[in-house]
């Protein structure tokens, strides 16, 4: 019998706290449904980035589960989000992951949008046929700091506390005059959730990154990294020039600034800028890396010379989008103030070095000998945040849920 709503709210209450979920949690399709229902269909999730659509008719797809959304630039120059079904039989409409286009044009029987989303033409339609209604079905929009984000809920949750912490500390890097550089995009075959708790920790970094560990260094105290010298420096050299520095930890984010390690510049292989020009022109180049994640879709980081940011999608109950996002300064020329092998290796590099430790782990997760194990208190403090998190969440949901359909 598959598994239901009861059975899941089982699951995550009866779970072990600090260990790992129970089997069903990573690899049952019903309980994935849930996942897409009531985890990726009303939270925020991360969708991309304003320097993709900087003029008006410039669009992307993302796919959000089994929806589908056209972001898109519109005439007055807002981001709207759109859900990519047609209003007359419901047909896909945009087939391109991204493009430009004046009106967004129905491939079926060619029933045209404005880009606000209100229906423009339906051709040869019959006598009295007015097309009141039949408007695009709008998705909620945010932008923070030069970055795209959906909703999908009729009522998003609260998204304020992120999206106040987390624009103060983008600010000052104008991502949104940026432009991509480079975006891979790569399906791992394993649980979203799998590939969100890998990308919580380091405790594989030391096996599982060399190149990474070259400049990424975690020896500080993230419970109190202001007492650190080095990051009690950069903060309040940063306060002193108006830069939001420090450390925000949310219930779903959080979002800080700390310092590269003595001589480390870039997260590039020699720890040099890999750009020549800065995103931004900030008061001092040593600005360090601001490290920000949100749950369930993304983690980013923002150097002085480049951004990365990491986004997660489900696409199947064992397998993930993951799609990975090169931001550098608009003016910056490749070949001349950057060279792409640079910029990209070392997160290119960790990027399918943890496409392969996620999907290793799901192959063990789904044999007889998994158990749900203990996570490391201090090296997976994230990992156990983003499991809480989810749990709490999904129980949440899914016992208003109950209480709806009671
Ligand atoms: S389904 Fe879109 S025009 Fe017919
Ligand atoms: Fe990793």
């Amino acid at each position: 019998m598959p598994l239901d709503e009861k059975d899941m709210l089982d699951l995550l209450t009866g779970r072990t706290p600090f260990f790992s979920l129970p089997q069903p949690l990573y690899n049952d399709q019903a309980l994935y449904e849930l996942d897409l229902d009531l985890l990726f269909g009303r939270r925020w999730i991360l969708a991309g980035f304003e320097c993709q659509i900087k003029e008006p008719g410039q669009f992307f797809v993302v796919d959000i589960g089994r929806n589908s959304i056209i972001v898109v630039r519109d005439e007055a120059g807002g981001v709207r989000g759109f859900f990519n079904t047609c209003r007359h039989r419901g047909s896909r409409i945009c087939d391109a992951e991204s493009g430009k286009a004046k009106r967004l044009v129905c491939p079926y029987h060619q029933w045209s949008y404005k880009l606000d989303g209100t229906l423009a033409k339906a051709p040869n339609m019959h006598e009295g046929f007015t097309g009141e209604g039949l408007d695009l079905r709008p998705a909620h929009v945010q932008t923070i700091g030069g970055t795209i984000w959906l909703c999908l809920a009729k009522q998003p949750p609260d998204f304020t506390t992120h999206a106040d912490a987390v624009g103060q500390f983008l600010a000052p890097h104008r991502l949104a005059d940026a432009k991509v550089a480079y975006t891979t995009k790569a399906y791992v075959n394993a649980n979203w959730k799998v590939v969100d708790e890998n990308s919580r920790e380091c405790y594989h970094c030391p096996t599982g990154h060399p190149e990474l560990l070259r400049t990424f260094k975690n020896d500080f105290n993230r419970a109190a990294p202001a007492d650190n010298p080095a990051i009690a420096a950069l903060w309040r050299k940063c306060e002193a020039a108006g830069i939001a520095a420090g450390l925000v930890d949310g219930k779903d984010f959080r979002i800080s600034r700390i310092p590269f390690a003595e001589g480390i510049q870039s997260t590039t292989l020699e720890g040099k800028p890999a750009v020549a020009r800065p995103l931004a022109d900030l008061p001092f180049p040593d600005i360090g890396q601001l490290r920000w994640h949100h749950f369930p879709s993304m983690f980013g980081h923002v150097y002085n010379d480049y951004a990365m940011f990491y986004r997660m999608l489900p696409a199947g109950q064992e397998r993930t989008l993951v799609t990975a996002t090169w931001l550098v300064a608009a003016d910056a020329v490749e070949g001349i103030d950057y060279d792409l092998r640079t910029l990209t290796e070392v997160w290119d590099l960790t990027n399918e070095q943890d496409a392969v430790l996620s999907e290793r782990n799901q192959r063990g997760i789904n044999t007889d000998g998994y158990v749900p194990g203990p996570y490391n208190k201090v090296q997976e403090r994230d990992v156990i945040k983003f499991v809480d998190w989810y749990c709490e969440t999904m129980k949440d949901l899914l016992t208003a849920g109950i209480r709806e359909l009671a």
